[in-house]
């Protein structure tokens, strides 16, 4: 039987060198949990959330899907996202996207092969490429209409965030909640802000515009509880 013994000796060697440095390390973490931010990145190997903001256990809440898509019938992803507004109360919330993405390749050219089931979940990126067709048709080179694909993945899926009933509820509250959209460069390690930083209604609202969204939808989920 298979049963990954290097794994298990690489989790040894772990959580022996973080005592190693810190003794209370596990049982301070083992009393709760309080990250200040909620990550919605992409499954993809390559972007570990945690490393790439170098953020140690606890510090972040994460939700990674194929090519980070926030669906208004996704009950994981919204059950994730209400979780960390209304229990572990995030200040953040932050869509990265990265370059280089399969999904988002596979969403602008779906005649290139399948991905079996992942192809539904992939069509709602390519509604997104075919919304933003004329930007996109304007770039000439094949990488640019990939890199702008995914930056406009990122940024219809902080809209699809602000437009939760779990964020609007959150700032009708008054709670300090902000939604960013960032993208991650694989080929250096590096993070770029798309400029999405949305901390309120009136602040949703420039976004909107500035997406050139201009009938923003009703909100997506059930009524928080
Ligand atoms: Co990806």
């Amino acid at each position: 039987m298979k049963n990954l013994s290097s794994l298990f000796s690489n989790n040894k060697k772990w959580a022996a060198d973080i005592l190693a440095r810190e003794p209370q390390y596990f049982s301070k973490l083992a009393n709760q949990q309080r990250p200040e931010y909620l990550w919605i990145g992409c499954s993809d190997s390559r972007v570990p959330a945690n490393e790439i903001v170098d953020l140690a256990p606890g510090e972040l809440f994460v939700h990674r899907n194929i090519a980070n898509v926030v669906v208004y019938s996704d009950l994981n992803c919204l059950s994730v996202i209400e979780f960390a507004v209304r229990v572990l109360k995030v200040r953040h919330i932050i869509v990265c996207g990265h370059y280089g993405c399969s999904g988002v390749k596979n969403a602008l050219f779906p005649h290139d092969g399948s991905y079996g089931l992942a192809d539904n979940w992939l069509r709602h990126v390519r509604e997104i490429a075919a919304r933003h067709r004329h930007e996109l048709d304007g770039l000439d080179v094949e990488s640019a209409r990939l890199d702008r694909l995914a930056e406009l993945n990122v940024l219809t899926q902080v809209h699809h965030v602000c437009s939760s009933a779990i964020v609007d509820h959150a700032w009708r509250q008054g709670s300090e909640l902000s939604v960013h959209g960032w993208i991650y460069g694989i080929a250096d390690g590096l993070l770029k802000d798309l400029g999405a930083c949305v901390s309120g209604q009136q602040e949703y609202q420039d976004f909107l515009r500035d997406f050139g969204v201009s009938h923003p939808p009703s909100p997506f989920s059930l009524d928080p509880l």
